[in-house]
């Protein structure tokens, strides 16, 4: 194995048992307990898990540890903050995440506080105004964290992760980038600055809408410690099937990318150019305020597309109009589904479809989306 070979080739190669007569692909360990002498309990990992934590933990360059969900990854590192802290997120995050946040908030187990993560300089203020904790050498850091996810769920806003890590280390504060709608071949949070970065596997690792799972991944020892922790206390760990597939998902992630991607680029365009679409948000597009920062920090714009129609009642109308572009929520699958996203993010932008863009042929999609689009007769 070679830490020199590219994210694409990574994908394929790191988490394969080795040695003569060894599998090529790691077999889901279908198994809770284990004779004793080595680890002895499902719980504490798996020859599937570590298969699978490898060749993550390669591709982002860190230490991964996979969950049972995208859900239970997140919790697995809010988890681990000291009572009262208070979590930095950028405005526009996944609802289950803010969800999970106003109900810590409402133990007193954390603060949620929202800022505009486009600038810099207001993580920096709210950063200021957290809690501080005194060391016995008698200095002081924030007991604070920054959360932020980019592209957003689902806004698709693009932020600058190597600033807002800057800001953060100056205040010694940990960043955490939820990097799903990126995934690991197109977005490198630990190398830009951030301590951790989460994925929800059940999107483009998994990419075939038929599991849950999640990862993070931390940049050092102590802090991939720090999560494990938790996922052995809260139990969130993953089933081997689910990591199995998982793990099988990943190995072509590039190819399903790269296809979704160049689909997502052109149906853009279209949607852009069409006189029934109020707005589109796709950091490909010349014209996204994301544009210039996700071409420099991105190695793709991913396949992630979010359209407005004038009201809910026509993204509504068209959503039903629709037969090979599904209308079901989640997304990363090789499918192309859409749905409207004001059911979830209340108070979002009107009429806003959300849309992951699959690997079918462009013309095909664009086909059924252009009838669902047309006036009605
Ligand atoms: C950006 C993002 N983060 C986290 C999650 C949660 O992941 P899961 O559904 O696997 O628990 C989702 C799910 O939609 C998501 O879109």
């Amino acid at each position: 194995m070679s830490s020199s070979w590219s994210p694409r080739t990574r994908a394929v190669a790191f988490g394969r048992p080795t040695g003569p007569g060894a599998p090529l692909n790691q077999p889901p360990v279908l198994a809770s307990t284990f004779r004793e002498g080595g680890v002895d309990y499902a719980r504490f990992g798996t020859d599937s898990t570590t298969s699978f934590e490898e060749a993550m933990g390669s591709l982002e360059g860190g230490e991964a540890i996979a969950f049972s969900s995208g859900m239970a990854a997140a919790a697995g590192i809010l988890e681990s903050l000291p009572v009262g802290a208070h979590v930095v997120t950028s405005s526009n995050i996944y609802h289950g995440v803010r969800s999970l946040l106003g109900d810590m908030g409402e133990t007193g187990r954390l603060v949620d506080v929202p800022v505009d993560a486009t600038d810099p300089d207001a993580i920096a203020r709210t950063i200021d105004e957290a809690p501080t904790d005194s060391a016995p050498d008698g200095s002081s850091s924030p007991r604070a964290l920054v959360w932020i996810e980019t592209p957003s769920n689902p806004l698709l806003q693009i932020l600058d992760v190597e600033a807002i890590c800057s800001v953060a280390a100056e205040r010694g504060v940990d960043v955490v980038v939820d990097s799903t709608f990126a995934t690991p071949l197109r977005l490198a949070p630990l190398a830009l600055g951030a301590r951790y970065v989460m994925h929800s596997a059940t999107k483009y690792i998994g990419g075939h809408s038929d599991l849950l799972m999640g990862v993070v991944i931390a940049r050092d020892a102590d802090a991939a410690e720090q999560v494990r922790r938790r996922r052995s206390l809260h139990g969130a760990f993953p089933g081997a099937m689910e990591t199995f597939l998982a793990l099988r998902g990943l190995r072509t992630l590039a190819v399903r990318l790269d296809q979704a991607e160049s689909n997502a680029g052109l149906l853009a365009e279209r949607l852009a150019a069409h006189p029934a679409v109020t707005r589109v948000a796709y950091p490909g597009l010349a014209s996204d305020p994301g544009h210039e920062l996700a071409a420099r920090t991105m190695s793709g714009f991913g396949a992630m597309i979010s359209f407005c129609l004038p009201s809910e009642d026509a993204a509504d109308r068209a959503l039903s109009r629709t037969s090979l572009v599904a209308m079901a929520t989640s997304l990363g699958g090789v499918e192309t589904t859409a749905e409207r996203r004001n059911r979830w993010n209340e108070g979002t932008w009107t009429g806003l479809i959300r849309m992951s863009v699959g690997i079918e042929d462009a013309e095909d999609i664009w086909a059924d989306l252009e009838q669902a689009l047309a006036p009605e007769a």
